[in-house]
């Protein structure tokens, strides 16, 4: 590998939790090269999101080092965009000055930045959005102003938290086309947390598989699947049973049952 645009080195994080430490990560390292698309996927809690807050610079105090291009990260830059788990949009602000906000620290004057928020509302297909409020918009499109506001600084590095999360399973697969195609003109080097191992597989170079308790990596599996990848296909099948095999064979896995209908008597639920 050519040097690493992002390094993860002995990266450990700890919470104070009600007066006890809650080891969030443990040992955490990882390279990842420029251009490339990275998955994490894992149970909830293992840290995913943490990881990725770590690397924006929204929490500095952690064990180990983070580096960018060599260079310690010690807060949040423009060259790393984010998009969080839930949009956040603002709901007193339109579509535009969403996506504007990604641009505040941007040294652009207000024609140039103008400019830049259409070129992203275009990218995302919201033109006809353009002033619309976040009450106004379905769950998918303010997912993509979301996306267009990580976009819109021109950012080397994108960290997406569940994007496609709250979406439906054919808006998923189109947000999903949309995100391989906006790389495929922009080249940035991604982070993308899913649960979803079929999303992990359709768009990742290399698939990160977390265990949890403290969160650490538990198995690095490359997908050198050509692309465009067909989900039907037999490779792809064998990639997806072997991911959700390494997901579930931990001995702390919890299958996500709601515990009070797991709980239930069989015959109530039968009811
Ligand atoms: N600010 C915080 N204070 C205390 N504990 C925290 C804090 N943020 C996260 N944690 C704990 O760290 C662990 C990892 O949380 P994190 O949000 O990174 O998990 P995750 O893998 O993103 O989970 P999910 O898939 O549910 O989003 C959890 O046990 C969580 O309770
Ligand atoms: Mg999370």
């Amino acid at each position: 590998m050519n040097a690493p645009i992002v390094s993860f080195n002995h990266v450990g994080k700890s919470f104070d939790v009600d007066g006890f430490e809650l080891e969030a990560i443990h040992e955490f390292n990882l390279d990842i090269a420029e251009g490339e698309f990275v998955a994490i996927v894992g149970s909830s809690g293992c840290g995913k999101s943490t990881l990725l807050r770590l690397l924006v610079g929204l929490d500095t105090q952690f064990r180990g080092q983070i580096s960018v291009d060599g260079q310690a990260v010690k807060g949040v830059g423009s060259e790393r965009g984010i998009v969080f788990q839930e949009h956040r949009l603002f709901p007193w602000l339109s579509v535009a000055d969403n996506i504007g906000l990604g641009l505040v620290n941007e040294p652009l004057s207000a024609a140039q930045k103008q400019q830049r928020i259409n070129d992203f509302i275009d990218l995302v297909g919201l033109r006809d959005f353009t002033r619309a409020y976040p009450h106004q918009l379905s769950g998918g499109m303010a997912q993509r102003v979301a996306i267009a506001r990580g976009l819109v600084a021109s950012p080397r590095i994108l960290l997406l938290d569940e994007p496609f999360g709250a979406l439906d399973a054919l808006t998923r697969q189109q947000m999903q086309d949309e995100l391989l195609a906006i790389r495929e003109r922009a080249k940035i080097t991604t982070i993308l947390v899913t649960h979803d191992v079929e999303e992990a597989i359709f768009l990742a170079d290399r698939v990160v598989v977390m265990e949890p308790r403290p969160g650490r990596i538990k198995q690095l599996v490359d997908i050198a699947l050509a692309h465009p990848r067909q989900r039907s296909s037999f490779d792809f099948h064998q990639l997806r049973e072997e991911l959700l095999h390494e997901l579930t064979s931990d001995d702390h896995y919890q299958p996500s049952v709601p515990v009070q209908i797991r709980d239930l008597p069989l015959t109530f639920i039968a009811c």
